[in-house]
């Protein structure tokens, strides 16, 4: 049979490059678009050290005005299946500072990729949408008909791209729409060969205990032990990168071989709860490392606690996370350690 195709853009980064290793082990033909904006070329190297196959890339900043035409061009002579769409910018502060950035990256890659697959007749789209759409609107656990409120331009640029997603769905018969809302990715490949690489200083917990383990930074800064949470800490719904990667694609199956139109939200989360303290202890197990906190100042925009109610992923896509903390703890350490200064 031949392999699908499949378009996968931002896969070179954190979140996409796990989900193009389970691509092309289920059979899959994938083709990455990413400009490495937030990612390293040798990312494909590892892909390929991993799977035996190299994806085939399209260098392109997505959001840039007129790159449709180019990218069909190297996109042609292939039926695409589908496009799984992670390519955007994510850092929530700097959003915050710089709303017309976030805005025409975020948007403008969405509207030039809707373009691109009308174009190549390719009507399934997976859309990489996140848990602050919700806000601070909701009781935990919440689930996909909870309130939507961001509360900074990241989180907007998610929710208009979900609307811009629904608007095209409903103009157009037979287009698929798949929103997956993200809880807190973290973990690596079991190989260590890829996982998260931020550059700067971390925002994300994970990767700032990362470096306080592996002796890069000096102590993790927790951001507050005053909220109403069973230590005080802030407590989040933390799902390991490679179940996250797999409800992609239980969500391009759902999707190509389901006869529905329209759109489909699906939380993708443990629907288990983590204190930032309880995150700490299992990360210094996991690594046999001493990670040192100082109690600071609530950050601004955080929340006492968001936890998923993940039930209608695996009532409609067969799919629930499969990993534990430890294992989260345990993976992130071993990519942390393998490669400290991450892909250099
Ligand atoms: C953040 C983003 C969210 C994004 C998600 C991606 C904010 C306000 N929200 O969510 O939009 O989708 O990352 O994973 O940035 N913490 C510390 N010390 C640190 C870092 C974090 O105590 O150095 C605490 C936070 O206060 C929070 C928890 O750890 O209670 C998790 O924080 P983080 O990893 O940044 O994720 P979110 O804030 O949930």
């Amino acid at each position: 049979m031949k392999a699908k195709s499949v378009i996968l853009t931002g896969g070179a980064g954190y979140i996409g490059s796990h989900i193009a290793v389970l691509l092309i082990e289920a059979g899959y033909e994938i083709t990455i678009i990413d400009d490495f904006s937030n990612s390293s070329p040798l990312v494909l190297d590892r892909i390929e050290k991993i799977t035996g196959t190299k994806p085939r890339l399209i260098e392109q900043d997505l959001s840039a005005p007129d790159c449709v035409g180019s990218i069909c061009s190297a996109l042609a002579g292939r039926d695409y299946a589908g496009g799984i769409h992670l390519a955007g910018l994510k850092a929530v502060g700097e959003s915050v500072d710089q709303p017309g950035r976030y805005y025409r990256v975020n948007l403008g890659a969405t509207l030039n990729l809707l373009s691109v697959m009308e174009k190549l007749k390719c009507k399934t789209i997976v859309f990489s949408s996140s848990a602050t759409v919700y806000g601070e609107l909701n009781a935990s656990p919440v689930d996909e008909s909870g309130k939507t409120g961001p509360t900074n331009p990241y989180g907007f640029s998610k929710l208009f791209n979900e609307q811009i997603l629904s608007d095209y769905a409903a103009a157009n018969a037979g287009f698929q729409v798949i929103n997956l809302r993200y809880f807190n990715p973290v973990g690596a490949h079991p190989s260590g060969l890829i996982g998260e690489d931020p550059k700067g200083i971390p925002n994300n917990l994970f990767p700032y205990i990362a470096q306080v383990a592996v002796g890069r930074r000096a102590a993790l800064n927790v951001f507050g032990d005053d909220y109403e949470t069973i230590d005080g800490t802030g407590v989040r719904d933390y799902i390991h990168v490679m179940d996250l990667a797999e409800g992609h694609l239980a969500a391009l199956r759902f999707g190509l071989s389901g006869n529905w139109d329209g759109v489909e939200c699906f939380n993708l989360g443990c629907g288990r709860g983590y204190s930032v303290l309880e995150v700490v202890n299992a990360f210094a197990a996991a690594s046999g490392q001493k990670v040192p906190v100082k109690v600071v100042g609530r950050r601004a925009g955080d929340i006492a606690e968001i936890v998923a109610n993940a039930a209608r992923a695996e009532k409609l896509l067969g799919w629930k996370t499969q990993k534990d903390l430890n294992q989260m703890c345990a993976d992130h350490w071993h990519w942390q350690e393998k490669n400290p200064d991450g892909f250099g």
